[in-house]
């Protein structure tokens, strides 16, 4: 488990020891943060419980919180009141009631492609949500916000890969491989093609496309792959041009359509265990954002053709505009503006806050991060 810290230990000596020692009790300074996220908490969910979604990445993202918040019930320090254990046991009893009432065969997906690296996620969301990395700080450095401004950065992204096709389709084989690779058992590990390298490894990422790149590099570790491949460290520094470009977004105060992407950003590297992502500041934006009815709502269609993520110019054949649509109405779901995926991700990082702010060892120290 702390493989990684110990690997950085020899490149940042002082890495894991930058911070000055705080009596581990100190972490129960938190706990009225954990009891506002969980009145949030309770509140989606309940949400989404009254109104199903059908965006598959919601249910991806329930399954993944599940796990965090799991073992974050299991290993409670003795001193955290009694209350706030019921109150987060409650919500995962709300998680399962969710997951128990889901009609999977209703859900909708974008393509073939996405529709099997969502269906393989989904499968195996046991295994991947029991994949916890140790939150750490003080590997990423302190890296400060881009200097050019949001209209730039949207025109940079529009040179960077992959698109979300081209990450559905290089994901998808991926996994494909690492069926393979398993049912098989073949020695070699599993392997893309070099144009799928090509999108997914080589190069540089901004915005979604960046996002698209840690999935996969997430897969590709939970499923045994590319051991020729460094994983760990390709990760390492997509985390830390992830936080470069979540502090640029503060920066830039977080312009339309760009919530989704910073709530991903946060639950992303957080949950590759860089505690840099964990700050009070930002949980009070992702708390700040909710909706009155409960859910999140982030009109980000806009800001994804900006980026040049999906395609503006494509015009897309009649049935796939077809598909399109339903997706797009799946995701706004029912109830106004509510958007699934924006609800997934306030989900996804708001539980890496509360596993964050009731870990004894690094607890404390977060509101000394800025
Ligand atoms: C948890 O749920 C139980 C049963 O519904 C309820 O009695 C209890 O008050 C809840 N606890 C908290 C802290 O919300
Ligand atoms: C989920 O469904 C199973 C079987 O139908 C049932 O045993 C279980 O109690 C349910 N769990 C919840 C939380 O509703």
């Amino acid at each position: 488990m702390y493989a990684r810290c110990i690997a950085f230990l020899v490149t940042f000596s002082a890495a894991c020891a930058i911070y000055p020692y705080f009596d581990t009790q100190d972490f129960i300074y938190n706990v009225p943060k954990v009891y506002r996220i969980c009145i949030t908490l309770d509140k989606l969910l309940e949400y989404y419980e009254q109104k199903p979604s059908k965006d598959p990445e919601w249910y991806i993202a329930l399954g993944m919180a599940r796990g965090q918040l799991e073992y974050t019930i299991n290993e409670l320090d003795k001193s955290v009141p009694a209350k706030l254990k019921q109150n987060l046991q409650n919500i995962t009893s709300r998680m399962d009631r969710i997951r128990n009432n889901t009609k999977y065969d209703k859900l909708v997906y974008r393509s073939k492609d996405y529709e099997y690296v969502a269906k393989a996620m989904l499968e195996n969301l046991e295994v991947l949500s029991s994949v916890l990395e140790p939150l750490t700080l003080g590997t990423l450095g302190t890296q400060k916000p881009y200097r050019f401004n949001f209209e730039q950065y949207v025109q940079e992204a529009r040179t960077k890969m992959p698109s979300r096709k081209a990450a559905d389709a290089c994901t998808m084989q991926l996994l494909i491989s690492a069926m393979e690779t398993q049912t098989t058992q073949s020695d070699g590990s599993c392997e893309m093609t070099p144009e799928c390298s090509q999108q997914l490894l080589k190069g540089s990422g901004l915005a979604f496309q960046q996002i698209s790149r840690i999935r996969a590099a997430v897969l590709a570790t939970a499923f045994d792959c590319m051991e020729g491949l460094d994983i760990n460290a390709h990760i390492y520094k997509l985390c830390i041009q992830i936080y470069k470009e979540s502090k640029s977004l503060e920066a830039w105060e977080h312009p339309p359509g760009t919530r989704t992407l910073f709530m991903q950003q946060i639950a992303y590297c957080a949950s590759q265990g860089y505690g840099e992502f964990i700050k009070p500041r930002w949980m009070n934006k992702i708390l700040s954002w909710q909706e009155p009815k409960g859910c999140y709502a982030d009109d980000r269609q806009p800001f994804l053709k900006l980026t040049g993520f999906v395609g503006p110019a494509s015009s897309p054949p009649s049935k796939e505009r077809e598909e399109e649509y339903r997706v797009k109405k799946a995701a706004i779901s029912e109830g106004g503006s509510c958007n699934s995926l924006t609800s997934a991700m306030a989900l996804g990082s708001l539980v890496l806050y509360v596993r964050a702010l009731l870990e004894t060892d690094l607890a404390f120290q977060y509101d000394v991060l800025t």
